[in-house]
């Protein structure tokens, strides 16, 4: 059975950070292979893994367009599911530890239907391949809400230090409740966040009702290796935020 871990926060929050972060501790306790889904439009994580590289990558949104647009039609003899399993096949990006599949665009108009069935399917048997499946997701939840990623063990929502930012969060907590998704955990991050937390933010945090996994301080070296689209998971092992995660990790892991 693998661990399916989903981080979710409005833009700008940390989330590809965290979820970077994250996967970096895991792979340093030897937990691969990782399975990496990108499912926000916004996609950045394969930057973030060190995995874009030169190339320009495929997206399971491009896989799936291609197919509706030529309306299913497949080479003579092949069922229809099994070419679009092909062409799904043809997105995965695999690397030594970290095997990264980007959901890209969401669809257009028209009944996706039988594609994401397809998909729902190739995920839940691809996931199976890997102790541990990590999910990058949009404010919306939008593929959550579309059923075509799984069921999550843990769902850490992000958060800047703000309580515009502890507001959103909340929503998101209430979304994946009302959507009645299947999240076993639910989590809080904040990121971003000062050494002191003020009296009047614990406060409001308190009101949530989110178990709080800990803080990712403001860091240096995060924002530079970005713009140098340099992969999070060489950041030196005492680095401020990667020794954060450790702590989060330890209490969010059980
Ligand atoms: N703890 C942090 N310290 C400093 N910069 C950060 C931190 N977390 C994220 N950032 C920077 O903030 C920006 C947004 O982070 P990102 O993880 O891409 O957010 P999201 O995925 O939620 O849109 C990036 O430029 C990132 O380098
Ligand atoms: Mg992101």
């Amino acid at each position: 059975m693998s661990t399916i871990i989903a981080v979710a926060g409005k833009g700008g929050t940390g989330k590809t950070t965290v979820l970077a972060l994250l996967t970096g501790y895991l792979l340093k306790k030897g937990k691969r292979p990782i399975l990496a889904v990108d499912a926000d439009a916004d996609a950045n994580l394969a930057d973030a893994l060190g995995l874009s590289g030169d190339r320009s990558l495929s997206t399971i949104g491009k896989a799936r367009e291609d197919f509706f647009q030529t309306k299913g039609e497949v080479p003579s003899g092949m069922p229809k599911d099994a070419y679009f399993e092909l062409k799904l096949n043809e997105v995965l990006i695999e690397s030594r530890d970290i095997d990264l599949l980007i959901m890209g665009r969401p669809e257009g108009v028209g009944c996706y239907c039988f594609i994401n069935n397809i998909l729902r399917k190739y995920l839940e048997t691809l996931g199976k391949n890997y102790p541990y499946v990590v999910i990058d997701n949009e404010a919306g939840l939008e593929h959550l809400s579309r059923r075509t990623t799984n069921d999550v063990d843990c769902l850490l929502i992000v958060s800047d230090y703000s309580l515009n930012g502890l507001r959103a969060a909340a929503r998101i907590r209430n979304l994946a409740q009302d959507l009645k998704l299947n999240v076993k955990r639910f989590y809080l991050i904040i990121n971003n966040a000062p050494s002191v937390l003020s009296e009047q933010f614990l406060h409001e945090l308190g009101k949530l009702d989110i178990e709080v996994a800990g803080c990712v301080p403001e860091d240096t070296l995060v924002p530079q290796y970005d713009i140098e689209k340099k992969a999070l998971l060489v950041l030196p092992e005492d680095d401020p935020a990667v020794v954060s995660m450790e702590k989060i990790a330890r209490k969010i892991l059980i």
